[in-house]
């Protein structure tokens, strides 16, 4: 020991915390714990030696050679535990998973986008207060024409060529041609006020072009209630048309014929292959027919035995192909047949 103490034991605690400081690991940590701390070392026997001195001195030194060991002590304490967190760090960085060696999800798939069309144009009506329901797809004659003021052998029945099935009497039972015979069964099956949607598989001997395939989906549209109007009917298909199609798609109805409306409608609205001025896709007019509709006709009413002084109504016919379509710029109707996998992937 020097002469002053106090110089003596800071020299030992920074040599000591220079030396724990450059322990880099925790074997080495240990080594110069054992030499700083030990049985042998110079604290250990500066300690020792505190015996020969007199009580009062004795007391003195003690307490502060015993404040040097705590410094050490907790020196060594820091020291280890940062040596171990290290340590820690490296082992995890080591049994780290290599996420990239998994191999690439494989591909889900997804809905056709006709079956999307149909989903959301039925979120559409469903959001306007319609209900939803369905009806065969294969027809007795009567659902698909006579009961929707069609008698045998009415002109407009040639405006729906079908297949017909051979089922018992000949030319009696048909692939429905659209989805209005559903309107049928749905006034047979409740009582108005009905205010509901009916999409589904449709069949025609139709020659496919770019706006026709001879297996396509229609939603049918069916309002009876009291005191109903065409403005209803020109309200209820502009805020379909704004809400599928966006505000910037313009639609229009025109003076047409169905049986089973009157007076009747087609709905149009700008083609959107072309914006307008005319391509293949719309035979050169600049708008595509999204389908019929119009007011119930009083002999449809009668047919189902509703009284038309009573009740009034209106009833609409969409292609969801061609919505889809429209809706998605497709120039040619007839790659959503195709399966072809690579559009099939972007559509
Ligand atoms: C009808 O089928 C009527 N039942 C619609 C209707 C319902 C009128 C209720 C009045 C009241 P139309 O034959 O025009 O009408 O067909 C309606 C729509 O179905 C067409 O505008 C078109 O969007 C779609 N469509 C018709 N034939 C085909 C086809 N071969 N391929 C794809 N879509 C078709």
């Amino acid at each position: 020991m020097t002469s002053d103490p106090g110089d003596a034991d800071t020299s030992l605690v920074e040599g000591a915390m220079e030396r724990i400081t450059e322990a880099g690991s925790l074997d080495a940590l240990a080594a110069v714990e054992a030499d700083l701390l030990g049985k042998r070392s110079e604290l250990a026997r500066s300690q020792k030696a505190l015996g020969a001195l007199d009580p009062d001195e004795r007391r003195a030194a003690g307490q502060r050679l015993q404040g040097v060991r705590r410094q050490i002590e907790a020196a060594v304490a820091g020291r280890r535990a940062a040596l171990e967190d290290g340590a820690r760090a490296e082992r995890l960085a080591a049994d780290r998973l290599d996420l990239t060696e998994v191999l690439e999800a494989p591909w889900r798939g997804h809905l056709h986008l006709v079956q999307r069309t149909r989903d959301e144009l039925e979120d559409v009506f469903v959001g306007m207060g319609f209900a939803v329901a369905e009806g065969p797809e294969v027809e007795t004659d009567w659902y698909n024409f006579e009961a929707l003021n069609m008698p045998p052998a009415h002109p407009a029945r040639g405006m729906w060529d079908t297949l017909y099935l051979k089922l018992g009497e000949p030319e009696t039972v048909v692939l429905r041609t659209h989805t209005s015979p559903v309107q049928i069964r749905l006034m047979q099956s409740q009582a108005p006020p009905i205010y509901a949607v009916m999409p589904g598989r449709c069949y025609r001997r139709d020659t496919p072009d770019a706006r026709h395939i001879p297996t396509f989906n229609q939603i049918e549209g069916l309002v009876v209630d009291r005191g109903i109007s065409f403005a209803d009917l020109a309200g209820t298909i502009e805020t379909f048309t704004t809400a599928y199609f966006g505000p910037d798609i313009h639609s229009r109805l025109r003076p047409s014929y169905f049986p089973f409306t009157e007076p009747s409608a087609e709905f149009e609205i700008t083609c959107t292959i072309c914006g307008g001025p005319g391509c293949r896709t719309c035979s050169q007019t600049g708008w595509i027919e999204l389908g019929g509709c119009g007011m119930v006709d009083p002999a449809v009413l009668g047919a189902v035995g509703l009284d038309d002084e009573r009740w009034s109504g209106f009833a609409f016919g969409f292609g969801i192909d061609r919505c889809a379509q429209m809706r998605h710029q497709i120039p040619d109707m007839r790659v959503l047949l195709e399966n072809d996998a690579r559009l099939l992937r972007q559509i």
